[in-house]
């Protein structure tokens, strides 16, 4: 598995990190063994960097993997947490006061006394240009609560604002092969700063597996269910934000560029991991295979012309007017 260098954290990443939305069980059904059976067959291939949110099973997600960090305490394993959004999305709420007590229900969720990440969860636009917002996460970090600091965006102008900021050390955000926006000018800015680029949604919500019909049902509680008809362009961030027949038939063409002897899912992750800037990805599994089946993605050098040009082809006729310019 590739390390890279997540940002200004320094700390060394595997390219193929783990999200554990899944984890938390706010959608399907992820019981506490499945969950520990994805963090341990992550772990064995090779995988060192989680991301996880407070507000993920209401903690659940960070409990579980606090947990699991206790019995392996040895494994270098750099967590990224996220913090803000278990209250009303108003920018009066991201004060020091509030950073204190969120970050010390992290500590006790993930058992660290120091956090080695946390990023501020999708927050109101204003809040990534406010000083008194990065003089409170640097607080935090002159207080030890939290070693560094980071961002999860929506849109790529919050993430060109965060970047802006000296102790950023990371910006999430979501990019896939049917998510390009990202590349204009995202990526180049994360690489001259020094900012490290977590690749979200990597999968476009499981579309990028190829395994999907236009027939394929969600089950009643799957996030998924909620922009089948592309009305809802960011809510759960699902299928890239266009209909889901759309993006079974782009998905479709995507698996007809995959080279021999590699998965569809494995040609979608080795193609994020290959664009210039980004530090790791981190798909969402829920279960241990597919955890083993992500993590071989990060030793694959199969991003040729044929699958670069592919891409472009295939976003320019499915994604690009639809999406482009709303994020
Ligand atoms: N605002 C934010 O900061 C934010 C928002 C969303 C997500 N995230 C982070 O990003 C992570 C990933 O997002 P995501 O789970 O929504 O999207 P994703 O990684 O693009 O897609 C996950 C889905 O892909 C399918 N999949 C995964 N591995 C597979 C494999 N090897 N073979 C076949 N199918 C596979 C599964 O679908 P099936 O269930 O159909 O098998 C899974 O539910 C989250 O866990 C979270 O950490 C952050």
């Amino acid at each position: 598995m590739e390390q890279r260098i997540l940002g200004k954290t320094g700390r060394s990443v595997s390219t193929v990190g783990l999200g554990t939305w899944q984890l938390g069980a706010d959608w399907g059904d992820v019981t506490e063994e499945d969950a520990v059976a994805v963090l341990e067959a992550s772990v064995d291939a090779g995988v060192n960097f989680f991301d996880t949110a407070d507000v993920y099973g209401d903690g659940r997600s960070e409990q579980i993997i606090g947990r699991f960090l206790r019995a392996n305490p040895d494994l270098g394993i750099t967590v990224a947490t996220k913090m803000g959004r278990r209250v009303d999305q108003l920018h009066g709420n991201y004060t020091l006061d509030n950073f204190r007590a969120w970050t010390d229900r992290s500590r006790r969720n993930l058992q660290q006394d120091t956090l080695d990440l946390v990023q501020l969860h999708c927050p109101p636009t204003s809040v990534y240009s406010s000083a008194e917002v990065y003089d409170a996460l640097d607080t935090l970090v002159s207080e030890g609560a939290i070693r560094n600091y980071g961002v999860s965006v929506e849109r790529t102008d919050e993430a060109l604002e965060a970047i802006k900021r000296g102790n950023t050390a990371s910006v999430q955000i979501i990019l896939n092969a049917f998510r390009l926006k990202p590349l204009d000018e995202v990526l180049p800015a994360a690489k001259e700063a020094g900012v490290g680029i977590i690749a979200r949604v990597p999968l476009a919500s499981g579309l990028l597996s190829g395994k999907y019909t236009a027939a394929t049902e969600f089950p009643a509680d799957d996030h998924r269910n909620y922009n089948r008809d592309g009305s809802s362009f960011d809510v759960g961030e699902t299928f890239s934000g266009v209909d889901f027949a759309t993006g079974v038939k782009a998905a479709q063409e995507f698996s007809g560029l995959v080279p021999d002897g590699v998965t569809t899912v494995q040609a979608a992750l080795a193609w994020v991991i290959a664009q210039d800037g980004v530090t790791a990805v981190i798909p969402g599994a829920r279960s241990a295979e597919q955890a083993r089946a992500n993590a071989e993605a990060g030793g694959l050098q199969v991003v040729g012309a044929g699958l670069a040009d592919g891409v472009r082809d295939i976003y320019d006729r499915y994604f690009r007017e639809a999406i482009h310019p709303r994020w």
